[in-house]
């Protein structure tokens, strides 16, 4: 039975559990890759800037024996000769890989026609726009589990309104039990009709109060890449400091950080940050989901 992840409810909470659990085995050594991977194939297709989710993909993949091809569309594809996305997609998925991970603009509607269309395809989203992008919420559920004790209240700052891994969090949290709260930067929050359908645990609007009531604070950057011009005009950046965050405060962020408009580099060195951790993560749990799609095939 193929394995299609494009949002985290894709897929159950016995499913999630799975990964983690498997991603705790990887990193314990554990868990070895069967030598039958090796016959194995994944591509990797990203219309849209990557490092950390394209290098751990691939590094994941060299990790669980698998063959890998990945490529970004830009000027050097057909795209500059004005094939359309949607050719440029049909193409890599007719060069029949075992398992396909996709990075897109915001272009999902396209991966849904695609995916759907193709019974036998596994897929892994790896970020679409503002939609999802399920591997790094998993992928940081999976930190704080292994480096804290007990924290379950996480508490996600910035600009939420571009943000997929907020709305990965908010579908995640309700299959794992943890607790989300919001703090959107003004007019960068999300709207009614998505609160009332992800159902944030709350929604603060001072940040002092949002803090006291965190374990774990992940600030998020502001994805100028999707503003609109009105959206431009509001942003004002509120960088998180060191002297907001209280002694019980573990610190996260997804990444690409921008230091000065997320959080101040001071916190650069702060001694409860788990953001290298994220980062090593990354490989483990994509790894760990590589593994699973392969052994259901
Ligand atoms: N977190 C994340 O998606 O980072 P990249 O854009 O570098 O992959």
């Amino acid at each position: 039975m193929p394995i299609q992840l494009l949002k985290v409810s894709d897929q159950s909470s016995d499913f999630h559990q799975k990964v983690i659990e498997r991603a705790q085995k990887i990193d314990s050594g554990e868990y070895n890759a069967p030598s039958s991977f090796k016959d194995r194939s994944l591509g990797m297709i990203f219309f849209e800037p990557s490092s950390r989710t394209n290098w751990s993909f691939h590094k994941a993949a060299q990790d669980m024996g698998l063959k890998i091809m990945s490529t970004y569309i830009d000027s050097s594809t057909s795209l500059s000769k004005g094939e359309t996305e949607k050719d440029s997609l049909e193409l890599f998925l007719n060069l029949n890989f075992d398992v396909v991970v996709m990075r897109s603009k915001a272009n999902a509607e396209l991966a849904q026609t695609i995916t759907s269309q193709k019974d036998n395809l596994n897929f892994i989203n790896a970020g679409f726009g503002s939609l999802a992008h399920p591997t790094q919420a998993i992928l940081d559920a999976y930190t704080w589990m292994s480096h804290t004790e007990n924290s379950s209240k996480i508490l996600i700052l910035g600009d939420l309104k571009h943000s997929r891994v907020v709305r990965s969090h908010l579908r995640l949290a309700h299959l794992l039990g943890y607790e989300v709260g919001l703090c959107p930067l003004e007019n960068l929050g999300l709207e009614a009709p998505e609160l009332e359908e992800l159902r944030p645990s709350e929604v603060f609007k001072s940040r002092e109060e949002a803090l006291s009531w965190a374990d774990v604070v992940m600030p998020l950057r502001a994805q100028k890449e999707r503003f609109t011009s009105t959206s431009k005009e509001t942003y004002i950046a509120q960088p998180l400091r060191r002297s907001e965050l209280l002694d019980k405060h573990w610190l996260m962020h997804p990444g690409p950080i921008v230091w000065g408009e997320d959080m101040d580099y001071e916190l650069a060195q702060y001694s409860k940050s788990l953001i290298s951790h994220q980062q090593r993560s990354g490989v483990t749990c994509r790894a760990a989901l590589i593994s699973i799609i392969m052994e259901e095939m």
